[in-house]
């Protein structure tokens, strides 16, 4: 610890185990992406942690170190990787499967790929219901399989030799649930596990089981997971971070650039049409109305803090906003992300911004998957427990404390995630006010 440091950091010290639930395109892509990294054969483009610089003190100082040489990270070298999936394929097949890697590159890191078997998911097709695997858990009850899912995860610790490990939720999409009575606190959540309350989700299970083993735990899909009072409670009880939910990529990434800058010019907005297609499993997934719900809720939801129709009703009050996606198999991972946005200007003028994103799903989401892990990992070793409200940056809805709405503006994210670790080192945050320079 520097003496000018706020919080005490444990050293990244020995193995970092990553416990992924879903196997899938976006786990594949980004252990396959790790694995070739570590080999020099491509670069970790869209990572923070690997990437960025943040800059400390004044403009004058021309101090801007790596994130990654500014704070404690563990190496990627330090990385184990495990996880579940509801079908049998190891980790190399499941990448062919999801082509979104050429196989050229798969195959270069193939050896340590096909060492990655899934472990049997839990599951319920109630939950996720266009897919459907052998690879699955048989119980007495919830808290039977969850309990499962805690010897799962001692036997990777122990087996693995890791010293500290990070679960992130990449599985598919659960359907639209809102908490119930049985979310409401940690007895009552336990109580439903024994009782298999249908209210309770698989990714719930993985949280409880993940939580309750001291592992911190991220969302990467808009489930409702840990954001109940029960998990919340878990996790500060047992002293862990969590974040989520649902990993801002694509389109909510592009609108969350372009709406902060269009408020920013007091510019109005009439309407923003949102429409995909894409042709992966998770797109096979969201073809269900109930899952489709799940996502619909956050992408809809960024428009509104960001362009806040309260404040400024003469521009925004009437915003016609809507969201499509569209399951479409001839373009697998590439997707395409169309927008069209009704906006007006002086003397209510109207104008017409097209947007026609042709990206990757998996390739973007794969760096954000290992920033979080890296960041919730340092989160940990720093003793920060509970939400992690400086990571909204990686999320399309970001989890609050009760009473917060989330912050959706991606530059704000950005400073916030910054000065957050300005603060971890007892750095001056940057205000950007820099009235001192024309002193
Ligand atoms: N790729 C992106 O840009 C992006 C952005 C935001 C959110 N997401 C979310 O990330 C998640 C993963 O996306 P993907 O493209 O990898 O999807 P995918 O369908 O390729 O992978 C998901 C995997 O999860 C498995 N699975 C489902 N339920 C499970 C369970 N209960 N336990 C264990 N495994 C389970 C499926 O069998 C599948 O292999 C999805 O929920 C998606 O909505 C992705």
């Amino acid at each position: 610890m520097s003496q000018k440091d706020n919080v005490r950091i444990a050293p990244a010290e020995g193995k970092l185990g990553l416990l992924i639930p879903g196997l899938g395109a976006v786990a594949t892509t980004f252990i396959a992406g790790v694995e070739a990294v570590k080999r020099g054969l491509a670069a970790p483009i869209g990572s923070l942690t690997q990437l960025a610089t943040i800059r400390l003190g004044k403009r004058t100082e021309g101090r801007s170190p790596y994130i990654r040489d500014f704070v404690p990270l563990a190496s990627l070298n330090d990385l184990v990787f495990g996880g579940w999936d509801i079908y049998e394929d190891n980790a190399y097949q499941a990448a062919l499967h999801a082509q979104v890697l050429e196989r050229g590159l798969i195959d270069e890191v193939r050896a340590p790929l096909e060492a990655i078997q899934p472990m049997q998911a839990v599951f319920d097709p109630d939950y996720v219901r266009r897919i459907n695997g052998p690879n699955v858990k048989r119980g007495r009850n919830k808290m039977d399989k969850a309990q499962q899912l805690m010897a799962d995860i001692d036997q990777f610790r122990r087996s693995n030799g890791c010293d500290r490990l990070v679960m992130i939720w990449c599985g598919s999409t659960e359907v639209h649930h809102k908490p119930a009575a049985v979310h409401q606190n940690v007895r009552a959540f336990e109580e439903g596990l024994c009782q298999d309350d249908p209210e309770i989700a698989p990714s719930q299970m993985y949280a409880y089981a993940a939580l309750k083993s001291g592992v911190p735990f991220a969302n990467g899909a808009p489930n409702l997971t840990t954001d109940v009072p029960a998990l919340l409670e878990l996790a500060r009880e047992n002293q862990l971070p969590i974040c989520g939910k649902d990993f801002k990529t694509g389109q909510t990434f592009m609108k969350t650039l372009i709406a902060p800058g269009l408020k920013s010019r007091m510019l109005g907005v009439h309407g923003w049409f949102s429409t995909n297609i894409l042709g992966n499993r998770d797109g096979e997934v969201l073809e269900d109305p109930g899952s489709f719900k799940t996502k619909e809720e956050t992408k809809l939801s960024v428009l509104d803090q960001i362009l806040q129709p309260e404040l400024y009703p003469n521009l925004y009050k009437d915003l016609y906003h809507c969201v499509r996606i569209n399951y479409y198999p001839p373009r697998g991972d590439a997707k395409e992300g169309w927008d069209n946005i009704d906006i007006f200007g002086w003397l209510g003028y109207p104008m017409q911004i097209k947007i026609d994103f042709l990206c990757r799903d998996s390739i973007l989401a794969a760096p954000l998957v290992l920033d979080l892990v890296l960041f919730l990992d340092l989160a940990q070793r720093a003793g920060m427990k509970g939400i992690q409200e400086w990571l909204s940056f990686y999320f399309k809805a970001p989890m609050t404390a009760a009473g917060l709405y989330p912050e959706h503006d991606i530059f704000i994210q950005l400073m916030k995630l910054k000065n957050t670790l300005r603060w971890m080192r007892g750095e001056d945050l940057i205000t950007h006010l820099g009235l001192e320079y024309y002193d």
